[in-house]
C-alpha cells in the first residue's frame, strides 16, 4: 500500500478516534479503576496536607476542592477550604500554582458545590444562570479581577446538596456547559455525590426535573457511607442493591459511576477495608458493570489508604 495512502488512512482514523473518544467523553477519559480524592475539609495544609501533595502521592485520577459553600439567594458565592486559607483575603490564590501542577501530572481538578453546612440554593432560574457566570469568570476561562483560586482552569464542577431544596441545577450546568462551549473551553465535566438512597433527594433522578435527570451528567460519586440503609454495615446485600438501582435509574446521560467511600473509620460511618473492598465489594459491583474507581472522602485521616486500594479499583 502506498505510503501517503497509508498515512491520509492513519489521520482518518485519528478523527475517528477522537470522535469516539469525544462521543463516550466520561467513559473513555475516566475509564476503569480511578482513586478519586476529595480535599479542602479536614484542617489546613498541615493536618490534611496540601493538595500538590495530595496530586504528588500518584494514587488520584481527579481530586474534588471542596466547597463553594454558599451560592444562590443574593449572596455572593464564598469559597470554603477550611483551615487552609481564608479566600476573602486573597489567601487561597497561592492554590493556582498547586492546580495546575496538578492538572500537568493528567489529574482532572473540579470544584464542589455545597457541603454540610448549607447556607445555598436558588429561588429563580435567573440565580443559577448568574451563579454559571461567576464560576466561569471566576474558576474556568474568564476572568475576573479578583478570583478566589487565583488564575485556575478547573476541570469541572461537583454538586454534594445537602440542603436548600433541589431546583435549578440543571440550569446552572446547562449555562455553564453553555459558556464553556461557545468559549471553545476544554471539555466541562459535571460530577455529582448524592447519598446511596437513590434518588438523592436534592439532585434525583425522579420526575422532578432535578440535575440526574438532565444529560449534563458525566460523574457520579456515590456515597456510601452515613446511610444506615444503603452503606456496608447492613451488609454487601443492600449495598449491590443500591448500586444497582443507580445504575438503572440514570437514564438521561451515560456517566462513570465511582462507590465513594471513608478513607478511614473517622472519616465516615460504614467505613470498608483494603481486604473487604478487594476480596468481595470491588468484585460484586463490577459484576453490575458501569463502575469506573473509588472515591475517597478525606484521604488525609488515613494517607496510606489510597496507595493500598490502588491496585485493587
Ligand atoms: C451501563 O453499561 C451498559 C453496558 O455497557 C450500557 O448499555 C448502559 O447504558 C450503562 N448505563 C449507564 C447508566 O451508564
Ligand atoms: C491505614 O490503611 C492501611 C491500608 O489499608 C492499613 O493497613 C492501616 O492499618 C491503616 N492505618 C490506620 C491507623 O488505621
Amino acid at each position: 500500500m502506498d505510503r501517503r495512502f497509508m498515512s491520509a488512512r492513519k489521520v482518518e482514523f485519528g478523527i475517528l478516534a477522537l470522535m469516539v473518544l469525544i462521543s463516550h467523553h466520561a467513559i473513555q477519559t475516566f475509564g476503569a479503576g480511578q482513586v478519586v480524592g476529595y480535599w479542602g475539609q479536614e484542617g489546613d495544609d498541615k493536618t490534611e496536607g496540601s493538595l500538590a501533595a495530595l496530586c504528588a502521592s500518584g494514587n488520584y485520577g481527579i481530586v474534588i476542592i471542596a466547597y463553594l459553600s454558599k451560592f444562590g439567594r443574593n449572596q455572593s458565592p464564598v469559597l470554603d477550604l477550611g483551615g487552609h486559607c481564608d479566600a476573602p483575603t486573597g489567601a487561597c490564590q497561592r492554590y493556582a500554582s498547586e492546580i495546575a501542577t496538578c492538572q500537568k501530572r493528567g489529574i482532572r481538578v473540579l470544584l464542589s458545590l455545597g457541603g454540610e453546612v448549607g447556607g445555598y440554593g436558588f429561588d429563580t432560574a435567573d440565580e443559577a444562570r448568574l451563579l454559571a457566570q461567576d464560576i466561569w469568570d471566576n474558576y474556568m476561562g474568564g476572568s475576573s479581577s479578583n478570583s478566589p483560586l487565583g488564575e485556575v482552569n478547573l476541570d469541572g464542577l461537583d454538586l454534594r446538596i445537602f440542603s436548600g431544596g433541589h431546583r435549578f441545577y440543571a440550569d446552572l450546568g446547562g449555562r455553564l456547559r453553555e459558556i464553556a462551549q461557545d468559549n471553545q473551553y476544554k471539555y466541562l465535566y459535571f460530577g455529582v455525590s448524592p447519598q446511596c438512597p437513590c434518588p438523592d433527594p436534592s439532585l434525583g433522578p425522579d420526575s422532578a426535573g432535578k440535575f440526574m435527570e438532565t444529560n449534563l451528567v458525566d460523574l457520579v460519586f456515590v456515597q456510601f457511607y452515613n446511610n444506615p440503609g444503603c452503606d456496608i454495615r447492613g451488609g454487601i446485600d443492600d449495598l449491590v442493591r443500591s448500586w444497582s438501582n443507580w445504575i438503572t435509574r440514570i437514564t438521561a446521560s451515560k456517566p462513570a459511576f465511582y462507590i465513594s467511600l471513608p478513607a478511614s473509620p473517622s472519616a465516615g460511618e460504614g467505613f470498608i477495608d483494603t481486604k473487604t473492598l478487594k476480596d468481595s465489594v470491588v468484585p460484586s459491583i463490577k459484576t453490575i458493570g458501569n463502575y469506573s474507581g473509588v472515591a475517597l472522602w478525606a484521604p488525609s485521616t488515613n494517607r496510606t489508604f489510597a496507595a493500598s486500594i490502588k491496585s485493587i479499583v
